[in-house]
């Protein structure tokens, strides 16, 4: 389907000044009225009630949409969070993020990134070697947005991803943002865990790797998380990479490859391979 007969929705609610939930979808106009009932529930299922929610539906006339295939996923057995950081940290360096600015990411994500010390509303982007952070507010950082799943790949992925254990919205939702992400120009990998005290999975993402799911990036209980899109600062341009981000459609039409758990050798060996 052509961007003009297509329309952006988007959805987020708030209590105060706090960010409650957020989530958005690409449909055709036929679709609309259907989709956004959905996300009502969503801006109002949560533990803490929201006391606004805006939901903007937007053409993408004149905007353009990339098709893309989801990131093949993986999942690497971790027993815990140290493990995980470890792992996540050796599989970045396979892709060139330096060792210096994989540490740094993690430890930043860990304290809060943003200068207040919260978690940031968008993702850090980070010089893959020197670890020097990019984005213009540090605050805020770069939101991906102005992407979805076509409908028939999100019913085949929801599938795949039930059949092996992967029930959560997170993921699906998770893995359509880190394709359209990946794509970008300039991007080297991300790194991400959610500021979801209850939800402790996090990932690494390239169009190389695909999606490396750790069941462990954080401990249960903690607020703090974040995004990180590790980038050659000197082979890009930061307003053609944040335009891509946040304005550009993406349409994931094709399901992820899922692959089984494997440990962090079975993953070296079968990339050897
Ligand atoms: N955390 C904190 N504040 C947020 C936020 C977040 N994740 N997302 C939006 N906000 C608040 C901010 O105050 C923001 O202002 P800012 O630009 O100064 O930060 C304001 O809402 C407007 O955000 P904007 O992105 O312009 O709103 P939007 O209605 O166009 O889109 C979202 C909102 C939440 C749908 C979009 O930003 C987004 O994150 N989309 C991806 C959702 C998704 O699938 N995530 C997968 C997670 S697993
Ligand atoms: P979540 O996966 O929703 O728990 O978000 C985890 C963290 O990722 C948040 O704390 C933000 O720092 C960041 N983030 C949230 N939404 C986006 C987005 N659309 N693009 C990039 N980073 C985001």
């Amino acid at each position: 389907m052509a961007p003009e007969s297509l329309y952006s929705i988007r959805m987020r609610s708030s209590k105060g000044d706090r960010h409650v939930s957020g989530a958005e979808r690409i449909v055709s106009r036929d679709k609309i009225e259907t989709v956004v009932a959905g996300l009502v529930p969503r801006a109002m299922g949560k533990g803490c009630a929201p006391d606004k929610t805006i939901i903007t539906i937007e053409s993408l006339s004149g905007l353009s949409l990339k098709r893309l295939a989801a990131l093949e996923l993986v999942t690497l057995r971790v027993r815990n969070v140290e493990e995980g950081r470890d792992h996540a940290s050796r599989i970045l360096g396979a892709v060139g993020v330096s060792e210096h600015s994989a540490l740094s990411a993690m430890a930043q994500l860990s304290r809060g990134a943003a200068p207040s010390g919260n978690s940031m509303r968008g993702a850090m982007i980070m010089d893959a070697e020197t670890g020097e952070r990019l984005e213009h507010d540090r605050e805020r950082g770069v939101r991906a947005s102005r992407f979805d799943w076509s409908e028939e790949a999100v019913d085949e992925t929801t599938k795949m991803l039930a059949k092996i254990g992967l029930t959560h919205f997170r993921t699906v939702e998770a893995l359509a943002l880190a394709t359209k992400v990946a794509h970008g120009p300039g991007i080297v990998a991300e790194l991400c865990w959610s500021d979801d005290p209850d939800y402790t999975a996090g990932y690494v993402a390239s169009a190389g790797l695909g999606y490396v799911r750790f069941p462990h990036l954080k401990n249960a209980g903690d607020a703090k998380g974040g995004r990180v899109f590790f980038v050659r600062s000197k082979k890009i341009n930061i307003d053609a990479l944040i335009r891509y981000l946040e304005k550009e459609a993406a349409l994931i039409t094709a399901p992820p490859v899922c692959r089984p758990e494997i440990s962090i050798d079975e993953y070296f060996n079968q990339t050897r391979q």
